[in-house]
């Protein structure tokens, strides 16, 4: 018999246990192949003992509508600059990839769902020779390889309920209402929620805001009387003069915590001598939880049965991707290349100022 290893790493996404699903139900049907998981990212494969689990159909069973993963994940234990808390209490990153190649030996195939990040670990392990294959995620749609990831339509829709309910009360109370989403370095959960639900303000990490443009906006809405501006905003946007608003960096994380910047807006328009209430909504993980909508499940399911179907014909070192509406593979180079962030030039851009929404460039 033959063992694929898949394994979910990095913040968690609605669609990763469709993906599960896909590959264990693909692998199934070539009868040669046992499928197995590892829990919390490669930690499963590292710790001692170690925490690989079969996957077994009654483990699988209806779990594509589920969010989460039942794999569990982790963004803080990369394999090649793993963690190791001092008796200092400091923390010192060690590369454990040799030890994690020789672990991982009895396997014929790995699929490592996960970012940029978890790409960039399938690539090392790739060049040392481990059958890997990646399925790109991330709820921030932020991978150049693939024109959409799973989890990113899901991650709209709820910011968009969000911002519709927020509409309405800030049509009732007259108010501006600062909603902040995630998208750490790219816009693209912003940009889409403030054309779904109608923004006046979208404000994203690739353009950053003249604070002065943004009262002139909110004025111009009042001028008649009683007003209301409801502004989307990305948790990395920033001013043209100033920098991203982070919380404290997290022990053994390899980045810097974002969040809060609906607060800092808020006191930079008033600053600014907006005369407006203004209240904030910072939406949070709430963006990256529940049931994935058809769309991520059918593209989360689509990439499963693509992942196995390329470790069954032996083809690894790829990340599986969609473009131009096919699914199909990249190199592990190609997938890590470059970001996919939003240009100002582009026509979603374009066409969201056409609708109106001003983003402070
Ligand atoms: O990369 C996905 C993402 O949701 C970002 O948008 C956000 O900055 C980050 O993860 C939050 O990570 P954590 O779950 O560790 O707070």
């Amino acid at each position: 018999m033959k063992k694929v290893l898949v394994l979910t790493g990095g913040g968690d996404c609605p669609g990763l246990n469709a993906v599960i699903r896909a590959v264990a139900k693909r692998a199934r049907k070539e009868k040669n192949w046992e499928i197995y998981g590892s829990i919390e990212a490669f930690n499963g494969v590292l710790n001692e003992p170690q925490e690989i689990v079969r996957l077994t159909s009654s483990r699988t069973k209806g779990i594509h509508v589920k969010g989460g993963t039942i794999l569990k994940t982790t963004n803080k234990s990369n394999p090649i600059k793993f963690p190791v808390t001092q008796k200092d209490g400091t923390v010192k990153f060690e590369d454990r990839s040799d030890e994690l190649v020789k672990r991982l030996k009895g396997f014929d195939a790995v699929i490592n769902i996960g970012g940029d990040g978890s790409q960039k670990i399938s690539k090392v392990l790739f060049d040392k020779g481990i059958p890997i294959i990646g399925v790109p995620k991330t709820i921030d749609n932020d991978l150049s390889a693939t024109d959409m990831t799973f989890g990113f339509q899901t991650a709209v829709q709820i910011a968009s309920d969000a911002f519709d309910k927020l509409v309405t009360t800030a049509e009732s109370h007259h108010r501006v209402m600062i909603m902040e989403v995630m998208g750490r370095d790219a816009g693209w959960i912003a940009l889409h929620t403030a054309i779904a639900g109608g923004a006046e303000i979208c404000l994203i990490p690739e353009i950053p805001y003249d604070i002065n443009k943004l009262v002139k906006k909110i004025e111009s809405r009042y001028k008649k009387g009683r007003g209301f501006v409801n502004i989307v905003i990305a948790e990395g946007a920033k001013p043209k003069e100033g920098t991203v608003t982070a919380s404290a960096g997290e022990k053994g994380s390899e980045h810097v915590r974002l969040g809060g910047v609906a607060y800092q807006l808020s006191k930079q328009l008033k600053d600014a001598g907006c005369q407006a209430e203004i209240r904030e909504t910072v939406l949070g993980h709430v963006q990256r939880g529940g049931t994935p909508v058809a769309f991520d499940r059918i593209l989360a399911s689509l990439f499963g049965v693509k992942a196995m179907e390329l470790a069954i014909n032996g083809e690894f070192g790829k990340m599986v991707a969609y473009k131009n509406n096919s699914i199909t593979y990249v190199s592990f180079e190609e997938a890590t290349r470059q970001q996919n962030v939003v240009k100002k030039s582009s026509y979603l851009v374009q066409a969201a100022k056409g609708l109106g929404i001003t983003f402070g460039d």
